[in-house]
């Protein structure tokens, strides 16, 4: 990130992904196709949330194959390293440490009411460990180190927003201005893909049923499988309402891929059954995912360009978040070496 003189500086947008599986549809419209829209307007930072993926029991080799995976796939969608920093999280040990300063003003009881929380823990219940506990204070670390203005999220990630900004109001009640106060930037499109198979849950990379969520890698043939096999109902009339949670569903991915109203969805599809639509769709997303496909082959097969990436970026973050974290460490009262 440039330094610019005060009146042109550009805000800053924080935000990251973990490298816990494949990047779904879910992800890309909830999040990176918004991250890739920000980079000329802000000074953006990304992160790729390794930390945060071992809060669940991860493979050595397949983690780490997914975290060059995920890098690369993000280059794809476009993040453009000449404009962003886009480093992985444990590169920057300053992300540990002041997460470790804000676990010390970060209440039991405010942990306790995340709702990741509690799913998490009920989906890995003989894992419920303190980092999956606590990983929300690790976020607002990861946000509050930059100084963000904005985070570019998904509406599932809103909770921990929230605390984020609470955490950062009560530090500074109590040792002044120390850290910017973010604010969520959540899409009006695509801010919560459903799974196909189960619309009443989002759609997530650690669903066991594959059929219930599309990757951005998903081959052609496999993204029109999946669409077709979508859950829908009985109505058989494409339109937005309340209780056709599966049409909705398809509906938003078809408009967040065209940009297209559900008004206009409803009219191009008047009189068509669901066949059909779940057709359309598919294509649709199997067009736009094309050239995303095609750049990630060529970013996977080129490791020494992804790990130069990696290092010059994570070199910045470190210079950074440094700053961030002596400065609230010394108004702690702590003696910076
Ligand atoms: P993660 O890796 O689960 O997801 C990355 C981003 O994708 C969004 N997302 C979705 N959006 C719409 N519909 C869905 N079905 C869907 N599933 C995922 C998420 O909202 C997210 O924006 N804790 C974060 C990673 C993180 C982070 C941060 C984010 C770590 N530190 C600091 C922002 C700021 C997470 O697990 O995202």
């Amino acid at each position: 990130m440039e330094q610019q003189p005060a009146q042109e500086k550009k805000k800053i947008i924080f935000s990251a992904i973990q490298p816990s599986g494949t990047v779904t549809l879910g992800n890309y419209f909830g999040a990176l196709k918004n991250w890739v829209s920000l980079q000329d307007e802000y000074n953006c930072v990304f992160a790729l949330a390794d930390l945060h993926t071992i809060t669940v029991r991860q493979d050595p080799a397949k983690f780490r194959a997914r975290i060059y995976e995920v890098y690369a796939l993000l280059l794809a969608c476009g993040i453009d390293m000449e404009k962003t920093l886009f480093f992985i999280q444990s590169h920057v040990p300053a992300h540990a440490q002041l997460a470790w300063v804000l676990n010390c003003y970060t209440q039991f009881g405010e942990l306790s009411r995340m709702t990741q929380f509690k799913d998490k823990s009920a989906k890995h219940a003989d894992n419920v460990n303190a980092g999956l506990f606590t990983y929300p204070s690790l976020m607002a670390a990861d946000i509050l180190l930059y100084q963000a203005d904005m985070v570019p999220v998904g509406a599932d990630q809103k909770q921990h927003l929230e605390l984020t900004r609470n955490i950062a109001e009560r530090f500074n009640g109590v040792y002044g201005n120390v850290f910017k106060v973010p604010a969520p930037y959540i899409p009006k499109v695509g801010a919560r893909v459903m799974s196909l198979q189960d619309p009443s849950k989002k759609m997530s990379k650690s669903d066991e049923n594959a059929n219930s969520y599309v990757a951005v890698l998903d081959k052609p043939e496999v993204i029109m499988k999946k669409f077709k096999r979508a859950v829908t109902d009985s109505e058989a009339k494409v339109r937005y309402a309340e209780g056709k949670d599966g049409i909705n569903n398809l509906m938003g991915i078809y408009s967040a891929v065209t940009g297209m109203t559900m008004e206009e969805i409803e009219s191009e599809f008047d009189g068509r059954g669901y066949g059909d639509f779940k057709t359309t769709v598919g294509e649709a997303v199997v067009e736009h995912l094309r050239p995303i496909q095609e750049r990630f082959e060529r970013y996977i097969n080129d490791k020494a360009y992804i790990k130069e990436c990696c290092d010059k970026s994570a070199d910045i973050a470190r210079r950074i978040a440094q700053r961030t974290l002596d400065k609230a460490m010394k108004k702690i009262g702590f003696v910076i070496g």
